[in-house]
């Protein structure tokens, strides 16, 4: 069944109708989520789905854009619930540099500390990097990420950065974006990864996939990001699903 590494369930564009949708999630191929935190307050949602939900997972951890709220105290807080045993990796930490805001410092201190968290809990990292893929993997190599693991999510750099992260035993978050017509870079990008080495995403609520583009985005909507890896890989649909499936349970360590 399809694995969606990376959702965000508890963001309020699904307020209206969260428990219909992840209801309907088993009988339509979606087999397992892990839902991502972006900030202290989507962490403890996060969590809190999490656990509600057997098919539900959470990366704990605070986004680029919201490092402004952290501090050493949240910082433990962090680290004790990284213990709980349906907390599956570290974020989404990184860098984003599309917006000015947090100055770029603040973020890079906080993306450090949060890879220090993972290192220390043991748990993988997921990766945001926008508009910051030098000083991501600059940062990634000084902390020996390659010693942590874990994901780039939503991978939207060229096959040179891919080549990198790969070489440091990363998985590349493959969503929505592969099914837009000016996606030429990501489709390069999985002609070149090795398929074991390829996990599914949506980060819905955003990015949904061709014909529903510009709308909500949600885990059913995944088929249509199989089809495309599908077409690029030259394998079949189940082959994809099955073998993402795999690979999200290696990223994730799951049994
Ligand atoms: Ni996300």
């Amino acid at each position: 069944m399809i694995f969606d590494t990376h959702a965000h369930y508890d963001d309020e564009a699904f307020n209206e109708d969260r428990e219909q949708l992840l209801a309907q999630l088993a009988e339509q191929g979606i087999g397992t989520v892990t839902n991502v935190g972006s900030s202290l307050a989507s962490t403890k949602t996060t969590l809190e789905l999490a656990e509600k939900y057997p098919f539900m997972y959470a990366a704990v951890g605070v986004h680029p854009s919201e490092t402004e709220e952290l501090d050493e105290i949240w910082m433990v807080w962090l680290r004790e619930i990284a213990a709980r045993p349906k907390v599956v990796a570290v974020g989404e930490i990184g860098l984003d540099y599309h917006w000015e805001e947090p100055e770029r410092e603040l973020q890079q201190h906080w993306f450090r500390r949060q890879l220090d968290l993972a290192r220390e809990e043991k748990l993988p990292v997921v990766i945001h990097s926008r508009d910051a893929a030098q000083d991501t993997l600059d940062i990634m190599k000084e902390e020996h990420a390659e010693e942590i693991g874990g994901v780039l999510h939503c991978f939207s750099y060229g096959v040179e950065m891919a080549r990198e992260y790969l070489n440091m035993g990363f998985y590349l978050g493959i969503g929505g974006v592969l099914t837009f017509n000016n996606s030429r870079k990501l489709k390069e990008v999985v002609a070149y990864a090795p398929m074991d080495r390829l996990v599914l995403e949506t980060d819905c609520p955003y990015l949904a996939p061709v014909p529903y583009r510009g709308k909500r985005n949600c885990s059913l909507y995944l088929p249509h990001v199989v089809r495309a890896v599908s077409g690029i890989k030259g394998i079949p649909e189940e082959e994809v699903i099955a073998v993402t499936e795999e690979n999200a349970r290696r990223l994730y360590r799951l049994a």
